[in-house]
């Protein structure tokens, strides 16, 4: 596992986005898995800003998201769908037939079951970036965890609904079911990339870069997996007694 320890959040993305940006290079058609929330979105922004300078060309990119919630349509604004077509799609030159987001109505139970399918087919995931939860959950793989777990409906604990109640207007309407990749799924990505900032994090990080492997933190699933990049704020490492590489 790669660890490294940057200022902020912005920095993050400037780490994270210059990766993604060297791979569609190299490789036009790359395939990639991403992520929502608070933390990809400097990622997301760099690339924009680079799509704009530079013209980068995602044209023939594949992109497979991690999750969605159940029971958004993919027009709800807090819809993972939504999401990923504002900050990101819609900005950039890529073939909207390309991306894939899990669907989270209608039927979406088979849907999930053909998902890995659907992955393997474009001949895998090349890099998958991932967010943590507080809680260690990556995608909504929630403690404990099955590490033998492909794309599937799984439930939110409590925490999580609590913590995504501020995209909401009350907790009371974060579902409380969601599509998520498993765990087994994004082990099956070439290279995976995770960020985290923030001392909220510090805990699901230290358990990730220096704790056992353990299903009560979903995260420590990605030491089983050989090429892990871990990209984090100084906040976020807070608890580490590994220092990593620092960038500045
Ligand atoms: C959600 C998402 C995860 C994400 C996590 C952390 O629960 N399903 O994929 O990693 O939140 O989000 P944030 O980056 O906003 O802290």
């Amino acid at each position: 596992m790669k660890l490294i320890v940057v200022e902020d959040k912005n920095t993050i993305g400037k780490v994270v986005g210059q990766i993604f940006i060297n791979i569609v290079q190299q490789n036009p058609t790359a395939v990639f898995g991403l992520a929502t929330g608070s933390s990809p979105e400097p990622v997301y922004q760099y690339l924009i800003a680079d799509y704009q300078k530079n013209n980068t060309d995602w044209k023939k990119v594949i992109t497979f998201n991690l999750d969605e919630y159940v029971g958004l349509e993919p027009t709800h604004p807090q819809s993972y769908r939504y999401f990923m077509n504002k900050k990101l799609f819609n900005q950039l030159n890529i073939n909207k037939d390309n991306t894939h987001v899990p669907i989270g109505t209608g039927d979406y139970v088979a849907a999930a079951k053909q998902y890995d399918t659907l992955i393997a087919k474009a001949g895998g995931i090349d890099v998958q970036l991932l967010g943590v939860g507080t809680n260690g959950h990556v995608g909504f793989n929630e403690p404990p965890a099955d590490f033998t777990s492909l794309t599937g409906v799984v439930n939110l604990v409590e925490s999580t609904i609590q913590a995504n109640a501020r995209f909401f207007a009350s907790s009371a309407e974060v579902p409380q079911q969601a599509v998520s990749m498993g765990i087994k799924s994004i082990l099956n990505a070439k290279k995976i990339i995770l960020m985290a900032n923030g001392s909220n994090k510090a805990q699901a990080i230290k358990q990730l870069v220096e704790g056992e492997i353990n299903n009560l933190w979903p995260c420590t699933a990605l030491q089983m997996h050989h090429d892990v990049t871990v990209v984090i704020d100084r906040t976020a490492a807070g608890l580490l007694q590994s220092r990593g590489i620092n960038i500045s």
